[in-house]
């Protein structure tokens, strides 16, 4: 037998999602954010599942000319754009879309002779500070890519800052109010919103969504839950218990003895560390689910192996299954108490992690 760690991925979990994109959002169209790939969840696993979306996003330009040579017609966009000529050429060849942010990339595309139109989408920094033109310098970029002769199709793009956080409210209406005043009058199609922004800002919604973490099934925010949001979990890292130990009052565990025990304690040896992307950081009392039911991290994570408190879990012993994120146990809640987010663990699923449909 193989070490039992797995992650599984619900490809019917990523079709409910997208489902619930599109109730959300139902007059604009889908650009599946498949980045990381996809998330960590595999390009072409995940986009196989979500391939009745609109358009897919990404950055790697590898990773979209696998998708379109794996047969995907529809809208492939670069999220940062192209670093080189060169990418230019594969950008036509593969009938890809760019983002284009920076005047570097506009010179690059002006300097460039395709035989055909290179569909565009124009990023504008209305606050995120991040990627994209100023509004100052957006009329003058948009006539230049009016003017040329190598773009076709030219779509607006921003991004939010904050349309996740309880309190971003004045943030996103003040980037949507910049957005919306550049883009007035001038007829384009429009793109602006994340997962959090579908969920919570319709009025943001426009010609195209662009939905990430919502199609996993983790949730944006960190005031509500993936369930309360009608979000199953699309991965389930799953492993088993490889050894027992009887603790003694005043005994550690793992590296460092960081954690004592002061009573007897029964603990459950997991085959899952950090080289299998599990956060080295998490506390003691971070959840882990053996056999259906809760129980608490103690000690250092290893590189290949952690310990659960079996205290409350009488039966549990090798063999006994567990689950270190998925279903049952969201994702969310094992990344806020390693203190990061859903996203992270997510995406840094090691690449010796066996990953099953
Ligand atoms: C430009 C852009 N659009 C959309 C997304 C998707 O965001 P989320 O995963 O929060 O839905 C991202 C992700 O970082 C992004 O960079």
């Amino acid at each position: 037998m193989s070490r039992p760690i797995q992650a599984l991925i619900d490809l019917s979990a990523l079709e409910h999602n997208l489902s619930i994109v599109r109730r959300h959002a139902p007059r604009s169209r889908v650009m599946a954010v498949i980045k990381a790939d996809a998330y960590g969840h595999g390009l072409l696993r995940a986009a196989e599942a979500l391939r009745p979306a609109d358009g897919f996003a990404m950055l790697e330009i590898d990773a979209a000319v696998r998708l379109r040579e794996a047969g995907y017609r529809q809208t492939i966009l670069l999220l940062e754009g192209f670093f080189s000529t060169e990418e230019l050429a594969w950008i036509e060849q593969h009938h890809l879309s760019t983002v284009i942010h920076h005047h570097e990339q506009l010179a690059m595309l002006s300097a460039y002779g395709p035989r055909r139109r290179l569909d565009v989408f124009l990023k504008l920094n209305t606050g995120m500070n991040r990627l994209g033109f100023t509004l100052e310098q957006f009329p003058a970029v948009l006539e230049t890519l009016k003017a040329s002769h190598a773009v076709g199709q030219i779509t607006l793009m921003t991004h939010f800052a904050r349309a996740d956080e309880a309190d971003g409210n004045e943030s996103v209406v003040a980037q949507l109010r910049c957005f919306n005043a550049v883009a007035a009058g001038r007829n384009l199609p429009r793109s602006l919103a994340n997962s959090a922004a579908i969920l919570r800002y319709p009025q943001t919604h426009a010609d195209w969504v662009r939905p990430g973490i919502m199609l996993y099934g983790a949730s944006p925010f960190t005031g509500r839950t993936a369930a309360e949001l009608d979000l199953y979990p699309a991965m389930t890292v799953s492993s088993r218990i490889i050894a027992t130990q009887m603790l003694k009052p005043g005994d550690g565990v793992g590296y460092g003895h960081i954690f004592r025990t002061d009573r007897p304690m029964r603990v459950g040896i997991v085959a899952g560390g950090y080289a299998d992307g599990y956060p080295r950081h998490a506390p003691a009392g971070t959840p882990v689910m053996v056999s259906g039911r809760r129980a608490r991290l103690v000690g250092r994570v290893s590189m290949d192996m952690l310990h659960v408190d079996l205290s409350e879990i009488e039966n549990a012993g090798v063999g006994s299954p567990v689950t270190l994120w998925g279903k049952g146990l969201p994702v969310d809640e094992v990344a806020r108490s390693a203190g990061t987010i859903g996203y992270e663990l997510l995406c840094a699923l090691a690449p010796r992690m066996q990953i099953v449909t």
